[in-house]
């Protein structure tokens, strides 16, 4: 009781303190240049709050870390330095590079190691991100504070008249919310009370009178944000996760979710001596379905921010540079993007809340394909060069901001429409709205390894820590060397085949997936079904020897060869 009334007298203060204008300035995280990175990561403190400084974890530094500046095409080698009292692992987010230097749950760094992979970059011109991904423990990592920019620079980009001063009229902007206890100290929560721009509270920050560049990310553990200025005005966005858009897209609104990345151009030429608040309007979304819209305070996902409108980031606009941009440009780029026709074969992937699953977990966990993230399993084989369309149907209550490792995507509908032109490029984050389906395009032209898998997974750490995860490997891995012990579980027939493959599972075992693969380990078929028993339709099989994958609700495999007659 007593905390919580001095928690209204806190909250009472803030307010009082808006009003009189009492801002933090922005803090414009440190730049990292060239080819060779060190990263070290460490418990440490920051002074985030007046009074007590806050435990944090941080890269080089007390909260968040560098931002990395890479070249289109230059080799980058980093060193991993792992100074937390955990093991911790430092994935790429959005990069294209090998698996095994991927840094998902499987690249882990033990304490007092270090980690050095190296790439060749391969990515867009674009705003990206690395952060903690180590399993069970993404949540727990990135509420400390670990994370930090990457900013990805080409020649498409660089001839463009776009700002690009960093720190002046070019500004990361990582958008993150935190629950403080009465110590100061981070609470591990999916909402926090408190908005921290850069990881600063009440920020602000004095911009010249031209057009500014914010590169923003959704570094959550769970929120979206509605973002908008206070006066409303239209603001243009040029990038997408994976790049430049065509053209920009002027926008009053923009939402951003968990993961997410979009850079915006705001111009503010002539209005020096002027302010403008970068805002969230959340009273804006949905009370149920979209994170950040549910309107309550109690409860493990009871907040003060929840459905409600907040400032981001006070703008004090001040005197133009005298080099800087005054007109944001039309058009930025021409994508090839991926014809829809050129896909092999469409991969369904479900999302359901995972109540009512016998023996899986409580009501507040979801889940991918009716069954938890199993680290010892891969869910997908992509034979290699593959094209694919990666159906996504989401049957829960909630909407999911789904994320795929190694490759950039086109999204090719939202729910049978088109995605919204601010869409319209390359992304490696989609949300997923409640009960709606979302079909995007990708191709898996390289970086083969059949041992080292890549992950999909939903972008809230909450979710992924709670298993709502999978992992695929790049390759043409044999059918037949897996999980060959369990077969005893598992009656084929007829075989040979003629037209339909029959299968009928042991007691308790239900099949959600099937898949049929030729003798080299390419994918030719899927089923999604929910059966102990069920028929599979094969007559467009041509005659010759196939094996059949079945997975069942808890993701293990059965394997089978079946001859086609
Ligand atoms: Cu940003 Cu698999 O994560
Ligand atoms: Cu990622
Ligand atoms: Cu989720």
């Amino acid at each position: 009781m007593r905390f919580r009334l001095h928690f209204l007298i806190a909250l009472f203060c803030m307010g009082a303190a808006t009003s009189h204008a009492q801002y933090n300035t922005l803090r414009i995280p440190d730049t990292l240049a060239g080819t060779t990175f060190d990263l070290t990561a460490r418990d440490t403190f920051d002074q985030i709050l007046t009074g007590n400084q806050t435990v944090t974890g941080g890269y080089n530094g007390n909260f968040w870390g560098p931002t990395l500046i890479w070249n289109k095409g230059d080799v980058v080698h980093i060193n991993v330095h792992n100074r937390l009292n955990d093991t911790t692992t430092v994935h790429w987010h959005g990069m294209h590079l090998a698996a095994i230097m991927d840094g998902g749950p499987h690249q882990t760094v033990p304490p007092f190691t270090t980690w050095s992979p190296y790439w060749k970059v391969d990515n867009n011109a674009g705003t990206y991100w690395y952060h903690p991904h180590l399993h069970m423990k993404a949540e727990e990592q990135m509420n400390m504070g670990l994370g930090g920019f990457i900013i990805i620079r080409d020649s498409v980009e660089s001839a463009l008249a776009l700002p690009r001063t960093y720190g002046v009229d070019d500004i990361p902007l990582m958008l993150t919310d935190r629950k403080f206890d009465a110590l100061n100290q981070f609470t591990i929560a999916p909402y926090g009370d408190t908005m921290l721009t850069n990881g600063v509270v009440r920020a602000q920050y004095n911009v010249p009178a031209q057009v500014l560049r914010f590169r923003l990310l959704d570094a959550a553990i769970e929120r979206s944000y509605n973002i908008g200025f206070s006066d409303n005005r239209t603001f243009y966005v040029i990038t997408t996760d994976g790049g430049l858009l065509d053209t920009s897209v002027g926008l009053t609104r923009l939402l951003i979710h968990a993961g997410e990345r979009y850079e915006i151009l705001v111009n503010c030429t002539g209005q020096s001596g002027t302010t403008v608040d970068l805002k969230a309007y959340n009273s804006a979304l949905p009370t149920a379905g979209v994170a950040g819209g549910e309107n309550f305070t109690t409860g493990p996902f009871g907040n003060y921010l929840g459905h409600k409108d907040f400032n981001i980031l006070h703008l004090v606009v001040g005197a133009a540079t005298g080099t800087g941009v005054t007109s944001v440009p039309h058009s930025l780029t021409t994508n090839t993007f991926i014809p829809a026709s050129s896909a092999v074969l469409t991969r369904n992937v479900s999302i359901s809340d995972s109540t009512g699953v016998p023996g899986i977990l409580g009501p507040n966990a979801f889940i991918l394909n009716h069954h938890l993230f199993n680290i010892n399993t891969i869910d997908y084989h992509v034979p290699l060069d593959n094209t694919e369309i990666w159906s996504i149907t989401n049957t829960g209550n909630f909407g999911h901001p789904f994320h795929i490792h190694d490759v950039e995507f086109n999204v090719l509908s939202i729910n049978g429409s088109p995605a919204p032109a601010y869409q319209q490029g390359w992304k490696d984050v989609i949300f997923v709205p409640a009960h709606q389906n979302v079909q995007f395009i990708a191709r898996f032209a390289d970086y083969s390894d059949s041992l080292h898998p890549y992950m999909f997974h939903c972008h809230i750490a909450l979710h992924e820590d709670e298993g709502m995860m999978g992992q695929f490997v790049v390759g043409n891995a044999p059918a037949g060397i897996m999980n060959i012990a369990q077969n005893s579980k598992m009656k084929l027939y007829p075989n040979p085949v003629t037209n339909a493959l029959n299968f009928e599972m042991a007691d308790g075992i239900t099949i959600t997936h099937a898949a049929i693969i030729n003798t080299h380990g390419q994918l030719l078929k899927e089923f999604e079904l929910s059966d102990a028993k069920a028929s599979l339709a094969l007559s467009f099989l041509p005659y010759g020897m196939y094996f059949v994958r079945l997975t069942d609700t808890h993701g293990a495999s059965y394997i089978k060869s079946f001859i086609m007659e």
